[in-house]
């Protein structure tokens, strides 16, 4: 760590090198945690590292794993011998729904567990204690067992912001049944594939949920699910319908008979039923989590209970430093990792007050997360770079109308520029509160990098060091350290096995181990967890004072406003098109959603390029994925930029869309095409004012090596 703490130093770094991405940026000075902070910090002595160390590692991590309450203590911290499925906490027998339910209701039956804020500003926000969670989970679990669920099977939800959701999951847990929650902006048929590959037979759903200002049709998406689910052979016998408002419908499509029932009729006949959480092993399943990769298919990640819950619980202690009397509120849809581990398992197995927010955070102005953080006295707040650079144009002078106090602030999900961290800092955290930028993922279950907000100064643009013991480094193409300082980025790694790391890739371990663990492993046989290191798929720059800077994916995956987007998955949907011959996805640098994707399209000899076409491609990429993913452009080309061996080079449309050098086109197949798409696109481009600002070093890298394995 560098002496002077607040010394803004202007340090160019311009080394470069042909196998490493080259680095070049301007060194940010620090920020001192407020002394306010520190003084009832969870964590504020620097010696909590010396209890993390290497050599204390992997006994270290039995401090998370004392935060919950088990029915039966572990004989083994952490078993290597099927490497690398780590099991962690082997012997042990815990219930997840116990632990952030049932435990805090014996203590502090009166306490707010949630507190749902609809989106229309007229209803009233609504507390429910720990005791009102316990029943309704209770209730919920008890018309799960009815459906003949039980401990193994899998269940999905695709389900909006409501409370309902975390009731549901912690039912399913109660019960060892593994739940795949579905992010409900996704469309039904991708609901349906992920139903279809974690072999789900009761889909959990809502009628309807407000979204900007309108109560969108959300049952619709069921249909849509159930049928693409049973074209992949995998049959939905009970949709469970919740209802935003209960005794009405909001959706317009009938309840199928026989398949569809109302989740508050089911209730009815359950109510005050006490279902017992089944003990169960540290290493079984909690639930899926689905997120896009290289390949079309998405990846089903595999977490487990013991593991994961002590993770999220250590972590949502220490760097979200949450106190039973905080009042906490993330943004994130639970529908990600972020509001699995940060909304429901982490804060609750703490204890504490989540707020669970429905809508949007512009919805009906700028200021309303402000004004739902003063109402409820929310004092800690956790959201993406996306929600802060939409907030900070919109509004930027709104938090200063708003009486609320932040102690704490977190920052997640894609890269945060300077100046649109120094805003949060300043104007959002009014100089009051510190700020944590965690890197993580879904496979990872909870943080890795970050500084830890009592002690560690922050950094605008770095996650920060290695979260507690996590031992992170930078390796080269062919395994070289990449050294502190150096000013080279490179693939950032994890040498060591964590409690909150996925298990598998459900159905497909063998890409578990070739995407996360093959590529620095030079025995596939051994059972040393140091001959494993995890492989994130991050570029990243590890500063001489260790603080870590994140560049991004260094695979074909487009981050979108924090959501990532695999490119065949996208590219999958618009070769759905009849008349589309080939497509290829790419990044476009976007002031306020990070990236947003660009589609080419090349056409089956004997069609033409019209609006048609274009519209069709646009819907089907809606259709199979969701309105997350819609292209800003579609672009029609005469043909696709080729090597010899006729792969697309993405790096050049690309660049095309980003107004960046194309860089070396000699050795296309057809270089000549080049030129035409170019004129093509940036001239349409440009009528439609759509210029883009001067690109980052980082920025250009990615432009320049997208889509390059
Ligand atoms: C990116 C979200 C920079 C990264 C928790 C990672 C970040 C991917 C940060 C995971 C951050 C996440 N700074 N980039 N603080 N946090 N990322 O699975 O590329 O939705 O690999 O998990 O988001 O996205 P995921």
């Amino acid at each position: 760590m560098a002496d002077d703490l607040n010394d803004v130093t202007d340090d160019e770094t311009s080394e470069s090198s042909e196998a490493l991405i080259a680095v070049h940026w301007r060194e940010e000075g620090y920020y001192p945690p407020p002394a306010k902070f520190v003084a009832q910090a969870n964590a504020s002595d620097p010696a909590i590292r010396e209890q993390f160390t290497e050599d204390k590692f992997p006994d270290s991590f039995t401090a998370y794993a004392d935060l919950l309450t088990w029915y039966k203590k572990w004989d083994t911290v952490l078993d290597t011998s099927n490497a690398p499925f780590w099991k962690w906490f082997v012997g042990g027998e815990l219930n997840a729904s116990y632990n952030c339910v049932d435990r805090h209701m014996e203590t502090h039956p009166n306490k707010a567990a949630l507190i749902f804020v609809p989106e229309p500003e007229s209803e009233a926000h609504q507390a429910i204690t720990y005791r009102e969670l316990y029943v309704r989970v209770n209730e919920f679990a008890a018309v799960l067992r009815e459906l003949g669920l039980k401990a193994g099977d899998r269940i999905t939800f695709h389900m909006p912001m409501v409370p309902e959701l975390p009731v549901a999951m912690l039912a399913a847990a109660r019960l060892g049944i593994i739940h795949s929650q579905v992010f409900a902006g996704f469309s039904g048929t991708a609901a349906g594939h992920r139903i279809a590959d974690s072999g789900s037979r009761v889909l959990v759903t809502m009628d309807g949920y407000y979204r900007s200002g309108d109560l969108l049709d959300h049952k619709v998406k069921a249909d849509e699910a159930v049928e693409a689910a049973a074209k992949e052979g995998q049959e939905v016998d009970k949709v469970l319908v919740f209802r935003r408002y209960p005794g009405q419908y909001a959706s317009k499509t009938p309840m199928v008979e026989g398949r569809d029932v109302f989740v508050d009729d089911l209730l009815a006949a359950h109510k005050g039923e006490i279902v017992e959480p089944v003990a169960l092993k540290s290493t079984d399943p909690l639930f899926l989590m689905y997120t896009s990769g290289t390949t079309g298919r998405p990846k089903g990640c595999q977490h487990s209970i013991g593991g994961y819950l002590s993770y999220v619980a250590g972590t949502s202690k220490y760097y979200q430093d949450i106190h039973p009397d905080d009042t906490y509120w993330c943004m994130a849809d639970i529908g990600w990792i972020t509001g699995h581990s940060y909304i429901v398992y982490g804060p609750l197995a703490l204890g504490t007050t989540s707020v669970v927010y429905e809508g949007t955070p512009n919805y009906p102005d700028a200021a309303r997360p402000w004004r739902i953080a003063k109402q409820l006295g929310v004092n800690i707040f956790h959201t993406s770079p996306t929600a802060i650079r939409m907030l900070r144009k919109v509004g930027p002078d709104e938090p200063a109308k708003y009486d609320y106090h932040f102690k704490h602030m977190t920052t997640v999900g894609e890269p945060i520029e300077p100046e649109v961290w120094r805003w949060y800092y300043e104007s959002v955290g009014k100089g009051e509160a510190v700020i944590v930028d965690t890197w993580w993922q879904t496979e990872t279950g909870g943080f890795l990098g970050s500084t830890l907000p009592g002690i560690d100064p922050m950094k605008p643009g770095s996650c920060g060091p290695a979260a507690l013991g996590i031992l992170p480094v930078i390796l080269d193409e062919d395994g070289n350290e990449v050294p502190a300082g150096s000013g080279k980025a490179g693939n950032i790694v994890i040498r060591n096995p964590w409690p909150g790391v996925f298990q598998t890739i459900w159905g497909q371990p063998e890409r578990f181990v070739s995407t996360y663990y093959a590529k620095y492993n030079k025995d596939p046989k051994s059972t040393d967890w140091h001959d494993w290191p995890y492989f994130a798929g991050d570029g990243a720059v590890q500063a001489a004072d260790g603080y870590f800077r994140i560049l991004g994916r260094v695979d074909d995956v487009i981050n979108v406003a924090g959501h990532r987007l695999g490119t065949k998955e996208l590219e999958s949907a618009a070769l759905t098109v009849p008349e589309v011959a080939e497509a290829a996805a790419v990044p476009v640098v976007d002031d306020i959603r990070g990236r947003v994707v660009e589609m080419y399209v090349a056409l089956k000899p004997g069609y033409d390029a019209t609006p048609e076409v274009e519209n069709k491609v646009k819907v089907a990429i809606e259709t199979d994925i969701g309105k997350i993913a819609r292209p800003r452009n579609i672009w029609i080309v005469p043909d696709m930029p080729k090597t010899r061996s006729g792969k697309i080079m993405r790096r050049v449309i690309a660049a095309t869309s980003n107004f960046t050098d194309t860089g070396d086109i000699t050795t296309l197949a057809n270089p000549e095409v080049v030129e035409k798409i170019r004129h093509q696109v940036q001239s349409a481009k440009l009528a439609k004012g759509e210029v883009p600002r001067e690109l980052s070093e980082a920025e250009l890298n990615e432009i320049k090596t997208f889509g390059s394995e």
